[in-house]
This record gives structure tokens, C-alpha cells and sequence, in this order.
């Protein structure tokens, strides 16, 4: 399976994916990372590894369509199979999800269908839930609801704070990912 992750940060989790393609067997190779921001560590990170790292801005274009539309074209350009939303923080127009259906996935840390959106590890703690976690999901047009691929929890603890829960769950994001796509091989 050829992947296209897109990313807008720090790109741990494609690390994880950049690493787990780097084993013996692992279904998956890398084909492009895009970034919808410069200067970001992921895409020093894509570099490292000499897969094509590609930053296309939101704020170049004149419109959310014409973004998009050279996101799918890239996507196209590099034969992708399956696109990985890896900490991208756009969310993506009904027409390019439907034009890749059961083709995109994405992260997303809560389990789902808890917690979609932002800030959801202080969401968590507030609300007194005992476990935390993250999910795999395939995307549709509603924000973090599309159909669940693979979803692990951790628990939290008393007293811990967002960031604390937040790194429990990133060491288990960076299992989860990897697995998903193992999981979608054998589909
Ligand atoms: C992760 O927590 C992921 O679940 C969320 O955004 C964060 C991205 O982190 N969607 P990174 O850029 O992969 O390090």
C-alpha cells in the first residue's frame, strides 16, 4: 500500500509510520507527506528518511477547493493508496472525502465516540472518566465520526493533567497507527 500522510506539526505519528515501513513486512510504504504549514518538524522529519515532503499551504490559494484540489492532485501524482491524516489540522470538504472513499483515515486521540473536536484529554479528566485513548477511524464528512478501524485505551490516573494523559496516549497513538494499516492490508 502506497501512503499519502498529511500532517501540520510535529509529526510523531509519522514517525511511527516512517519507522514501522521501515521493518521487514510491514504492508506499507510512504509514497508523499504534505504539510499544510512550512517549517514544521514532520517535514523534516519526511526528509530525513528521502520521502517527498511537499508543504502546501491553505493560505496559498484563493479558496478551500482549490487547496484541496492540490492536495488530491499530489495524492494522485504519487499514487496513493491510502491517505493518513497525521495530526492535519484541516478538516477536509465532502468532495474530496467522497472522491476517496474508505481511502482516508485518520487519528484521533479520545475514544471515540467521546470526546471529537479539540482539547479532548482536559475534556476527559473533567468530566471524570477513568480511561482515555485513541482511535483509528475512516473519514467522512462529519468531523471524528466516520466507522472505527481500531481503537486502544489507557487508563488516567488521579491527579494527572492533560499533558500527562496526552503523552500516555501519543506512546499507544504510535502503536495504533501502524496497526491500523496492518489491519486495512488484510482487508
Ligand atoms: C496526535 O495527538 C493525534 O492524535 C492528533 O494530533 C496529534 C498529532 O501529533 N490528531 P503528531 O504531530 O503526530 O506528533
Amino acid at each position: 500500500m502506497k501512503l499519502g500522510v498529511l500532517i501540520s506539526g510535529r509529526g510523531s505519528n509519522l514517525q511511527s509510520l516512517i519507522d514501522s515501513c521501515a521493518e521487514k513486512d510491514f504492508p506499507a510504504e510512504i509514497s508523499v507527506v504534505i504539510s499544510n504549514k512550512g517549517d514544521v518538524y514532520g517535514l523534516e522529519r519526511a526528509q530525513k528518511d528521502n520521502i517527498p515532503a511537499i508543504t502546501l499551504s491553505h493560505k496559498d490559494y484563493r479558496s478551500k477547493q482549490e487547496f484541496e484540489a492540490a492536495i488530491d492532485k499530489t495524492l494522485q501524482d504519487h499514487d496513493v493508496d491510502l491517505i493518513c491524516l497525521a495530526g492535519f489540522m484541516r478538516i477536509l470538504s465532502p468532495w474530496i472525502i467522497e472522491k476517496w472513499p474508505n481511502k482516508i483515515i485518520n487519528i484521533h486521540p479520545s475514544l471515540l465516540p467521546k470526546y471529537k473536536g479539540l482539547d479532548t484529554h482536559q475534556r476527559a479528566i473533567d468530566a471524570g472518566e477513568k480511561e482515555g485513548g485513541c482511535t483509528i477511524h475512516y473519514v467522512v464528512p462529519e468531523m471524528d465520526a466516520g466507522p472505527i478501524i481500531v481503537q486502544k485505551s489507557v487508563p488516567i490516573e488521579k491527579d494527572d493533567t492533560a499533558d500527562d494523559l496526552a503523552q500516555r496516549v501519543l506512546k499507544i497513538e504510535h502503536q495504533l497507527y501502524p496497526d491500523a494499516i496492518r489491519i486495512l492490508a488484510k482487508k
